[in-house]
């Protein structure tokens, strides 16, 4: 097949490199993008008179054609034509002649690219946005269901302080908060358009860059041609707003992982989002969330791959950057792929609150409210914490909870204490002292999860 840009050239493309070269396979995913920009183009060409508007109307009612076709299953693109834009412009030149070939005027495929990249990556950051608003209201959700829930909380995995599953899922909440604005902020830099910067030092025709800019609805324009096809930091920031949500999923996986093992039992994933073992009858696997755990991973090694392939380039366009495509694209596909089904899982999970409570209530998490107990008697904090400390330890020896202790025992660490100190200890008053704002207490929670719902609500409109 003779090259769109075969006049230079006096052998044909070896078939090998045609191979190598194209990036058809993975960037016709854009050819909604592709068209949209091309028809924009061409109608600012025809206005400006820089081609015939007969044949500008010509292109935009093809270009129209073109896109149904595609939707309707009856193109094929040929791996010859390299990429989309090549593809797609072929196709028209194919069908409507002259007026096909003068679709590219004042266009480059590296502003092409760039636009393209541009569009496609705004609508799917506008469909994880929506993910993320279902991912804020499933935790939101569980809280409002577990604001009398204690759990131990813990510090390097060791029971520290007592809190509520609902305080715990509304940290999540807040992480999946700045995904979401992060998202939103990504977009907004994203959201520039390229076309004008030609191949890399803009044009000779007189572009209307502003009218393509509101034909397409961007808000902004690049303002340098050499960044306008060499800049890529769009494409990282997703990468790296993608990375993020997966390391959150995967935190909470693993803690699922953990909750829903034999030792823990906190949680039971639902028969639906487990697997079972091959060999071992009795075995109920949590798949999923090891495998969103594991998929963070991938997304991480995209992110990794994009900073590094673009480190080293000169200004401005360089082949290496059609790499960009499979590794943004395999990030958006993984998250796609991840929020939903672990919203699922964790919307349908069983929460055992009795193992909970009796989790929160071994380990000593109430030991600073002891000591805090003996501060609000007048015993400077050190002190209290050392007194606590040996009361802690005779509790080990004998195998007792603090709360266990007879008020013999505990008057023999320290002469203040007084009866008050078992209802100072109990779970309920550790969680519900907790008042501070950002606190776990259950009126605090309420009002966190009050806001959160207002925030939810403006994330909808
Ligand atoms: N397929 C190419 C890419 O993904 C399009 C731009 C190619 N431009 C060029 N001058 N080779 O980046």
């Amino acid at each position: 097949m003779a090259k769109l840009w075969g006049g230079r050239f006096r052998k044909s493309t070896d078939k090998k490199v045609d191979d190598f070269n194209s990036s058809i396979r993975f960037d016709k995913r854009m050819y909604k993008q592709d068209i949209k920009g091309s028809i924009a183009h061409a109608t600012m060409l025809g206005k400006q008179g820089i081609i015939p508007q007969a044949d500008a109307d010509k292109i935009v009612s093809e270009l129209e054609n073109i896109l149904s076709d595609i939707e309707a299953g009856k193109v094929e693109f040929l791996i010859d034509a390299e990429d989309i834009h090549m593809n797609i412009e072929k196709l028209l030149t194919d069908r409507i002649g002259d007026a096909g070939k003068r679709l590219h005027t004042g266009r480059s495929r590296n502003d092409q690219v760039a636009l393209d990249v541009r569009m496609y990556l705004m609508d799917e950051t506008d469909e994880i946005l929506e993910m993320l608003v279902h991912t804020m209201q499933v935790f939101t959700d569980l809280a409002k269901e577990n604001t009398d829930t204690i759990m131990p909380g813990y510090t390097h995995l060791q029971k520290a302080q007592p809190i509520t599953f609902a305080h715990h899922a509304m940290a999540y909440y807040e992480m999946f908060k700045r995904d979401y604005q992060r998202l939103c902020d990504c977009k907004e830099r994203t959201n520039v358009m390229p076309l004008g910067s030609g191949a890399l030092a803009g044009t000779t025709y007189p572009l209307d860059r502003e009218l393509v800019r509101d034909m397409l609805g961007f808000s902004e324009i690049t303002m340098n041609s050499l960044d306008g096809v060499s800049d890529r930091d769009f494409v990282l920031e997703l990468a790296s707003c993608l990375s993020i949500i997966m390391m959150h999923t995967s935190r909470f996986s693993e803690e699922l992982i953990l909750w829903s093992s034999n030792e823990f039992s906190f949680v039971e994933m639902d028969d639906a989002f487990s697997t079972g073992s091959s060999i071992m009858p009795q075995k109920k696997n949590p798949d999923v969330a090891e495998l969103i755990r594991g998929k963070a991973g991938r997304v991480y090694g995209n992110l990794m791959g994009l900073l590094t392939m673009m480190k080293g380039i000169p200004l401005a366009y360089n082949k290496d950057m059609q790499e960009d495509k499979e590794q943004i694209f395999d990030s958006i596909d993984t998250v796609k792929l991840c929020l939903p089904v672990f919203c699922d899982m964790i919307s349908t999970m069983k929460i055992n609150k009795n193992n909970m409570y009796e989790g929160a209530k071994g380990g000593f998490t109430n030991a600073t409210d002891a000591a805090d107990y003996l501060v609000k008697k007048g015993l400077p904090f050190r002190d209290a914490h050392s007194v606590i400390g040996n009361m802690v330890f005779y509790c080990i020896e004998h195998n007792k909870a603090i709360e266990d202790l007879t008020m013999e025992e505990m008057q023999s660490f320290s002469d203040i204490i007084e009866d008050d100190i078992y209802d100072a200890v109990s779970m309920e008053t550790c969680v519900n002292d907790r008042n501070v704002i950002g606190g776990p207490a259950k009126e605090m929670t309420e009002k966190a999860i009050k806001k959160a719902e207002a925030f939810i609500n403006e994330c909808k409109e």
